[in-house]
C-alpha cells in the first residue's frame, strides 16, 4: 500500500507490527545513529523538568521511554503506550517496565494523571492532530510540560535533496533492511504532510498550551517542541 492510505490508523498499526522485528535497527542504520542522539537530548530536557509520572505516547519498541528511563532517577514512574502490540513485546522485553496497549485519541488515563507527555515519531501517524494533542493535554497537569520530538523538512538550500532522498532513496534502502518498501514510502508522504516550525507551535499552543517552542535538529531535518498545559 502507498501514500494514499496515510494516516489510516489501521494500515499504520498493520505497518508497524510487520516491521516491529526489525524497527530498532533500521532506524539506527537509515539516520547512521542520529536518532539515538536525538533521543538522548529528548530525556535530558525530560529531566530538569524533574517529573514524577512520564508517559510516553506510540512509545513503540520503547526507544525514547527506555533513555527516559536511563536519564531519570529511579523513583520516576514512566509508562509506554502504543496501539501496536506487536511494538510493545519489544519494548518490555528491552526493560520497560509499564506498557499499555492504548490508542493515543482515546487513552484509558484519568485527567490530569501525568507530569510530562512525550511522543516521538508517532503524532505523525495518528489521524487527527489536533484531537491526539488535545488528549495528550486531558492527561496532563495543568503546568505540565508536552514534548513532541519528530521528523521536519529542513529551510533553504538543503531541502529539495532531502525529499528527493526522502522519496526516491530511503524507501529503497528500508526496502533491502526491511523488505516493507511500502511502510518507507509512507514515511516521506507523511513528513510532507506533518505541520513543523512555527505552524506545529501554533497547533500545539491551540490545544490549551502557553510558551510552544522550537528547536530543530541536524538542520532541520528533526525537530524537537515543547509547551506548558493551561
Ligand atoms: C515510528 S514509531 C515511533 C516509536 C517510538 N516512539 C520511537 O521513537 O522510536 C510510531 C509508533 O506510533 C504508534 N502509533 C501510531 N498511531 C498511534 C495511535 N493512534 N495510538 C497509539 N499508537 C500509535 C505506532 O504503532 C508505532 O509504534
Amino acid at each position: 500500500m502507498a501514500i494514499g492510505t496515510i494516516q489510516d490508523p489501521s494500515y499504520v498499526r498493520e505497518a508497524f507490527a510487520r516491521i516491529a522485528d526489525r524497527y530498532v535497527t533500521t532506524n539506527h542504520v537509515l539516520s547512521m545513529g542520529t536518532d539515538i542522539l536525538w533521543r538522548r537530548k529528548v530525556a535530558r530536557m525530560v529531566r530538569a523538568w524533574k517529573p514524577g509520572q512520564v508517559l510516553d505516547v506510540a512509545t513503540g519498541t520503547g526507544d525514547l521511554a527506555l533513555e527516559i528511563q536511563d536519564a531519570c532517577p529511579p523513583e520516576v514512574e514512566i509508562t509506554g503506550s502504543d496501539f501496536c502490540a506487536e511494538m510493545l513485546v519489544h519494548a518490555s522485553r528491552r526493560g520497560l517496565a509499564k506498557t499499555i496497549v492504548a490508542d493515543a485519541m482515546a487513552m484509558p488515563f484519568p485527567d490530569a494523571s501525568y507530569d510530562v507527555v512525550t511522543v516521538a515519531f508517532g503524532l505523525r501517524n495518528m489521524v487527527n492532530y489536533a484531537g491526539a494533542i488535545r488528549e495528550m493535554r486531558r492527561v496532563l497537569r495543568p503546568g505540565g510540560h508536552l514534548l513532541v520530538l519528530d521528523f521536519s523538512l529542513p529551510d533553504g538550500i538543503l531541502r529539495n535533496p532531502y525529499r528527493w532522498y526522502l522519496h526516491r532513496v530511503l524507501p529503497k534502502l528500508a526496502g533491502l533492511l526491511t523488505g516493507q518498501t511500502d511502510a518507507y514510502e509512507y514515511l516521506g508522504g507523511s513528513i510532507e504532510e506533518f505541520p513543523s516550525g512555527k505552524g506545529m507551535a501554533e497547533l500545539i499552543e491551540g490545544q490549551g498550551f502557553k510558551d510552544a517552542e522550537v528547536h530543530p535538529l541536524t538542520f532541520g531535518v528533526a525537530s524537537i517542541y515543547t509547551a506548558q498545559a493551561l
